[in-house]
């Protein structure tokens, strides 16, 4: 009894510290807080064999892409790393390869900012069958920059494209019996309420910073809304965001965050480690339309005034099927409330 009495004090003391690590954020984006909720991870989620498996992924030949890639790849998936330099990817590619022994790692030349190159490459994909499609391709600019089609560059890099690359591969992906989907987001949606007012930059000075969070928080909307449309083709479609990475991206994008922070940032592996969980495990199959961190649904809003409206929702998806993204593929799914989804997910 006495002892039953001691463990629950224990189990209550570290829900508690966890629940105030967790609420710091420092401790919890951090690599300590991956370490920290690493300890909760169900061994052998990740214990399986995808010799039968495509998957693509997007910005793959560095940092959290890359070990995405290593990871799908080293499990026997057929990895097709979508890159939009030559160079820089045929050197991923080549480095994957050594590091996994696999012949099954291809190369893409992929610029998801252009939705024409998009479609052509859905179109042409030498693959019957997508298991697994990663949106991870991700930028952070100083300035304001377009993309081939005029679109400013975040948002045809995190939003059009994928949404756009996702309808062109809906066929492929509905040809899997357990398709997955998956948005790399960042927990800098957090700071940002969902709004399509001037979401090109066109009448205000630019802010690179909001530009990426406010994208990053259209790609959790975005999983929403595929996820709900998606649901009767076993497609399942999540959003995650991995915490804080040691990448290329952080030290050029952000270089006095990084230099500060170097020594308290994850490796890429462990930023890529929910990413690849909700690629592959079957502890992940039919969650559809959550947002992840460290492998557990988490709220998609820390702060009250960031809640969206159903009319910005609706403007979303507007924006992305209408010819603004060049994309009108209506879905062939009835809508199911997201609501319905969360209380099922959630007792699962
Ligand atoms: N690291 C973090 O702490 C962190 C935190 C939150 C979210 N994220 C997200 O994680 C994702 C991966 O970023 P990372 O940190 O791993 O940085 P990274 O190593 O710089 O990777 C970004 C990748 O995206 C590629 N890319 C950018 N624009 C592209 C385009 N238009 N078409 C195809 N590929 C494109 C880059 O290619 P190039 O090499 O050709 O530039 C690069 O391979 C991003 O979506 C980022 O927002 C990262």
């Amino acid at each position: 009894m006495r002892r039953e009495l001691g463990r629950m004090t224990t189990r209550l003391l570290r829900s508690g510290r966890d629940a105030l690590l967790d609420a710091s954020i420092f401790y919890s984006f951090d690599r300590s807080g991956f370490r920290r909720h690493a300890r909760s991870f169900t061994p052998g989620d990740l214990d399986v064999d995808l010799t039968a498996k495509v998957c693509l992924v997007t910005g793959a030949n560095s940092g959290i892409g890359f070990e995405t890639s290593r990871a799908l790849a080293g499990r026997g998936a057929t990895v097709w790393m979508l890159c939009r330099d030559r160079q820089r990817g045929q050197r991923a590619v080549e480095r994957l390869r050594a590091a996994t022994g696999s012949s099954r790692v291809h190369l893409a030349l992929l610029d998801v900012s252009d939705l024409g190159a998009v479609r052509r490459f859905a179109r042409e994909l030498p693959a019957p069958r997508v298991d697994v499609l990663v949106h991870n391709a991700g930028v952070l600019p100083d300035r304001r920059l377009e993309s081939a089609d005029g679109h400013e560059i975040t948002l045809a890099t995190h939003v059009l494209g994928p949404w756009t690359l996702t309808q062109a591969l809906a066929p492929k992906l509905r040809a899997s019996r357990d398709a997955r989907v998956v948005f790399v987001s960042s927990g800098g949606m957090y700071t940002q309420r969902l709004s399509l007012d001037d979401c090109e930059w066109r009448r205000r000075p630019y802010d690179g910073v909001a530009a990426y969070a406010q994208t990053k928080r259209m790609q959790v909307v975005l999983a929403e809304l595929l996820a709900e449309e998606l649901p009767a083709a076993g497609i399942t479609v999540s959003s995650m965001h991995p915490g804080w990475a040691d990448t290329p991206a952080v030290q050029t994008s952000l270089p006095r965050f990084w230099k500060a922070m170097q020594h308290r940032l994850r490796t890429p592996a462990e930023g890529a480690d929910t990413v690849t969980w909700l690629a592959a495990s079957p502890a992940a199959r039919g969650r559809s339309g959550l947002f992840w961190f460290d492998r557990r649904p988490r709220s998609t809003h820390l702060l009250p005034w960031t809640r969206e409206s159903g009319a910005d929702r609706r403007a979303l998806r507007a924006l992305c099927a209408g010819p603004a993204a060049g994309s009108a593929t209506v879905p062939d799914a009835a809508p199911v409330p997201l609501k319905a989804r969360r209380r099922a997910a959630s007792r699962r």
